[in-house]
């Protein structure tokens, strides 16, 4: 196990004791912050408010300093000119605030395993593929709770059939959810029991760790995903959990987004939410089943 990059809740690696760490970082001025701010929405969705731009200054300070930059405006004709998209992808791996937990808003793994599930086992065939998506799913820790929860529930025979995509914009949080080590502490909000079930224990230099067990982590398939992006699945996905993600785009982007969003769902298909997120104010097509749960 590798857990020299583990950050824990949001994601953000420690880089500490780097020699540019020492020096002075250069003020961000309005200027720079509009022109910054601006790229990010366009590439990313991402909307920041003025009072984000101390925000914007401290997340990418070490970046700039790391490359010997003297300013934001700087900074910014750098990411432009790189064809690469290394550069952007950097900086919207350090914008994106990256959040999460296991078992997080478990009303909806409740309603997923008492209502939901037992209502498609009479409604479809056996043999028929059940897909999730966790659009925006940051480390890991939300599609791994959904694989658990699906594990947890059903037969071996109906987990054969089971796909869960999840998708993200940084690649960084991705690479630690490929990799599925957590601190072992992260996994306290977890029914008891399942720690045991589900989790190998580090040891040696991996003490105080734990990692996902080959049968959570394989039935989980990660990759990278601008939602800013048109995008198409080969197939329709059953749910889509997209929870504490569009909090930070404006009401035009998540209209364009949940819009994909329908796309992608089969007719009677879910989309989840997160806690203070609602279609409200937005134009879309769905039917409203509960806060925070919508139906095609
Ligand atoms: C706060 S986390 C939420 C994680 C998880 N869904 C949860 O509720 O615990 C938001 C995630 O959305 C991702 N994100 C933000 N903008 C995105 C975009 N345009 N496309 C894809 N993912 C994006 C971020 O990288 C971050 O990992």
């Amino acid at each position: 196990m590798n857990h020299a990059s583990l950050t824990g809740g949001n994601g953000k690696s420690a880089s500490a004791g780097a020699a540019w760490d020492a020096l002075p970082a250069p003020e961000i001025s309005e200027k720079e912050f509009l022109s910054l701010r601006r790229l990010i929405h366009r590439q990313a969705g991402i909307h920041l408010s003025p009072q984000k731009k101390e925000l914007l200054q401290a997340r990418l300070a070490k970046i700039i300093r790391s490359q010997g930059l003297r300013s934001y405006q700087d900074y910014y004709r750098r990411v432009m000119a790189d064809d690469s998209g290394r550069e952007l992808c950097q900086l919207l791996n350090a914008i994106s605030t990256n959040q999460t937990a296991f078992w997080r808003e478990p009303a909806h793994f409740q309603l997923l395993s008492q209502e939901i599930l037992p209502a498609w086992r009479q409604q479809r065939r056996a043999g028929l593929c059940w897909r999730f998506w966790c659009a925006g799913c940051s480390s890991g820790e939300e599609p791994y709770t959904l694989a658990m929860v699906l594990l947890e529930n059903l037969s071996p025979e109906e987990v054969k059939n089971v796909r869960i995509y999840a998708s993200d914009l940084n690649t960084q949080v991705l690479e630690q959810a490929r990799q599925g080590i957590y601190p072992a502490a992260r996994t306290a909000p977890l029914p008891l029991g399942w720690q045991t079930r589900f989790f190998q224990k580090g040891v040696g230099r991996q003490e105080g760790f734990v990692r996902l067990k080959p049968q959570v982590r394989e039935l989980v398939e990660f990759f990278h995903l601008n939602l800013m992006d048109d995008f198409a699945f080969r197939e329709e996905i059953d749910l889509i959990f997209c929870r504490n993600v569009m909090i930070y785009f404006d009401k035009e982007t998540q209209a364009g987004v949940v819009e994909k969003f329908y796309r992608s769902l089969r007719p009677g298909g879910y989309l989840f939410l997160g806690h203070s997120e609602s279609l409200c104010n937005i134009r879309h097509h769905f039917t409203y089943v509960k806060p925070t749960v919508y139906r095609k």
